[in-house]
């Protein structure tokens, strides 16, 4: 594994259901960005406002055996360069807003999975008309460039999610977002600081207006540090690549004084109504 890793973020808006054209942008930021690892927003290849979950299987893609994967993969392949966006994801019946991670062939980890999945637990608004939510615990997964954790843009807000990657040892959240409220990226910084991990917040720019409700998206994507520093930060409304070199094993040090270690301090035994419903 690399001491020592460029991480960016491709900023853009996604045009709404051009699949073709959104996939060009991506593979040509990743190669613009000479980053060892870059994220790019939530639903990058097809756009965020669908009018019904018709709609969005039309737009949504297979795992494996989609035809974007293998574009994806080819891109990664070509710049040795490891992508997480979000994807549409199709699966039976099932349709999933997901993230996915999509190693290079020179990823010398020996992982079963090329393609790693995260299905979005907490769905936001109009999303629960669209899609399923995730019924899978998040996981870390290893990677020659750090141990990584996906959360998915509303995520955000239930500060488990990154708790929970944290716990599985997580150095890195990567967290592609659609973000139309404005205190998600200063929320990360705790997410960031409570965990003592690096997080990169892809959120993407521009206006979607499908429905009655125009949506603007709030960009100022970024890249914290494991003590909640800021490594990188893209304007709110412009197509960018922001870059930062991290060192992944920094987060492993969960020391915030001599004395206080963040996750081993926790004193699991008064927070039981945490995994209870029961209000
Ligand atoms: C969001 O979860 N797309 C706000």
């Amino acid at each position: 594994m690399k001491d020592r890793i460029i991480a960016a973020c491709g900023q853009f808006p996604p045009q709404f259901g051009d699949i073709e054209g959104n996939l060009e942008r991506i593979c040509r930021m990743t190669e613009m960005s000479s980053a060892d690892l870059i994220v790019f927003p939530e639903l990058a290849i097809s756009g965020y406002q669908f009018q019904n979950r018709d709609e969005a299987l039309s737009l949504a893609i297979e795992i494996p055996g989609g035809r974007e994967i293998d574009i994806l993969q080819q891109a990664a392949n070509d710049t040795d360069t490891h992508i997480v966006l979000g994807v549409a994801e199709r699966s039976g019946e099932s349709l999933f807003n997901s993230s996915l991670l999509i190693k290079p062939a020179s990823s010398n980890i020996d992982n079963d999975d090329v393609v790693t999945i995260y299905r979005k637990l907490h769905l936001f608004d109009r999303e629960k008309e669209i899609f399923d939510s995730g019924c899978d615990a998040p996981k870390a997964v290893d990677t020659a460039v750090g141990r990584i954790g996906m959360m998915i843009c509303f995520d955000w807000i239930f500060p488990e999610v990154a708790r929970v990657l944290a716990l599985d040892g997580a150095q890195i959240l990567c967290h592609p977002a659609n973000l139309v409220l404005q205190y998600c990226q200063r929320a990360m910084f705790a997410r960031s600081v409570e965990n003592g991990v690096f997080s990169i917040t892809c959120n993407r720019i521009g206006t979607e207006s499908r429905l009655e409700k125009e949506l603007t998206f709030t960009g100022s994507s970024q890249i914290l540090g494991n003590r909640g520093e800021v490594l990188a930060q893209a304007g709110s409304d412009s197509e960018e690549i922001i870059r930062a070199e991290i060192e992944p094993a920094l987060a492993d040090n969960k020391m915030i004084t001599d004395n206080n270690h963040i996750l081993n301090d926790r004193r699991v035994e008064y927070y039981k109504m945490l995994i209870s419903k029961d209000l």
